[in-house]
């Protein structure tokens, strides 16, 4: 694709990754994702904000190919989606100078072995003069690597966020024009990469709220020509109450947990709780992440084999406790054999989930009415810590 104007002197560079389903080899990528690289013209430098992922490099080298000189390129972040093509940029443009934090320029060198002496370090808040454009450089760690940083473009009003409010998704639209569809896509990528920093990700929020943007224009997806839109929705989920949902993770073997599961489900929609269950064994494990964001409770399903939880249960359970998410409660359920330390072995693997724990409800063989029973008390308590905490 060719560059693409946004106002006069400021384009949007990059590259739309149709095919790619994969990031980091493990986060599903349903909808593609895009690379945003900008292009900014002041009356006296030109400043290249960002790149894009390697295999793009020729889109992104062809887009530069009119551009007599680049006198900056900005590195906002270090990950390779975006740094990737910053050696074959300066290769282009030798006089460029590499701006970036100073942590940015450790992990550059480390990552693409970029020398020294290219780089010139920003302080945070700290402005470059491009003739009759400012930019200003902001401090915004954790979105998504400890480095990062942001760029607000004063004159303009537009924030370039990097990852920060991001989407993968691959569409030709420059500006978001279904809010809809792209809030499902950005809070799936909020829950993958930015819920674990929560607590600092509110800060960046903070410290963002005083700037008065136009314009929102993120390394990944569409560009917001309404950033409220997303900056609320940042706040309701960094910040606002859990809600009256149960979160169920499961798999089953001979059917006898998925009983369980349906038992349980059923009682809770009984109750007025609403439940997201995925089957681990082939869920889209970014709709369970986006499903965490505002969980009140968590409950794995899982059979007893080999002594322990089923292996796609552990990884269930191990995800939630990477992602970090608001949950308050959490429980088991499953069947079992003859023994095990189903229970033990997944409470050991949650240290990061500040959780209260609601008995377990274990079953031996196929669940009797007993069973079923306990299971209507397990849905009774979930039912009214929610209520308790107001939960909606
Ligand atoms: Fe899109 Fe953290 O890189």
């Amino acid at each position: 694709m060719k560059a693409r104007i946004i106002k006069e002197h400021i384009y949007w560079m990059g590259s739309v990754d149709w095919d790619r389903r994969l990031f980091d080899a493990l986060i599903p990528l349903p909808e593609g994702t895009s690379y945003n690289a900008y292009l900014i013209e002041g009356s006296e430098k030109t400043v290249l904000i960002d790149s894009v992922d390697l295999p793009m490099a020729d889109e992104l080298l062809a887009q530069l190919d009119g551009v007599s000189r680049v006198d900056y390129v900005i590195s906002q972040h270090a990950e390779q989606d975006h740094s990737g093509t910053i050696p074959q940029v300066l290769e282009k443009f030798p006089e460029a100078k590499l701006i970036s934090t100073p942590k940015a320029k450790g992990i550059l060198i480390d990552l693409l072995q970029i020398p020294e002496d290219v780089f010139i370090t920003v302080k945070d808040g700290e402005t470059l003069s491009l003739g009759d454009k400012t930019l200003k450089f902001i401090y915004a760690p954790w979105v998504h690597w400890p480095e990062t940083m942001v760029t607000y473009l004063e004159e303009d009003k537009i924030l370039f966020s990097c990852d920060f409010f991001g989407s993968h998704i691959a569409t030709t639209d420059l500006y978001v024009i279904d809010e809809g569809c792209l809030y499902e896509a950005a809070k799936r990528y909020y829950a993958e990469i930015m819920m674990p920093f929560r607590n600092i990700i509110k800060k960046n929020l903070e410290k963002l709220a005083p700037y008065d943007i136009e314009i929102i224009a993120p390394s990944h997806g569409q560009l917001y020509p309404r950033p409220s839109f997303i900056i609320d929705a940042y706040h309701d989920w960094v910040t606002g109450a859990p809600r009256n949902t149960v979160v169920l993770p499961y798999v089953s073997m001979h059917e006898s947990t998925k009983l369980m599961v349906d038992h349980l489900v059923s009682a809770l929609v009984e109750r007025g709780v609403r439940v997201e269950q995925f089957n681990l064994a082939v869920t889209d494990t970014g709709k369970l992440a986006m499903a965490l964001v505002d969980a009140a409770t968590i409950v794995v399903g899982t059979p007893t084999i080999l002594a322990g939880p089923h292996p796609y249960a552990a990884y269930g359970v191990f995800l939630a406790n990477a992602l970090r998410p608001k949950t308050k409660f959490l429980s088991i359920i499953g069947s079992y054999g003859w023994g095990g330390k189903t229970v033990e072995t997944l409470a050991g693997m949650i240290p990061n989930l500040k959780v209260e724990i609601i008995d377990p409800v274990l079953c031996k063989g196929v669940p009797s009415e007993n069973d079923f029973k306990v299971l209507d008390v397990l849905a009774a308590t979930i039912t009214e810590k929610h209520k308790e905490h107001d939960f909606h």
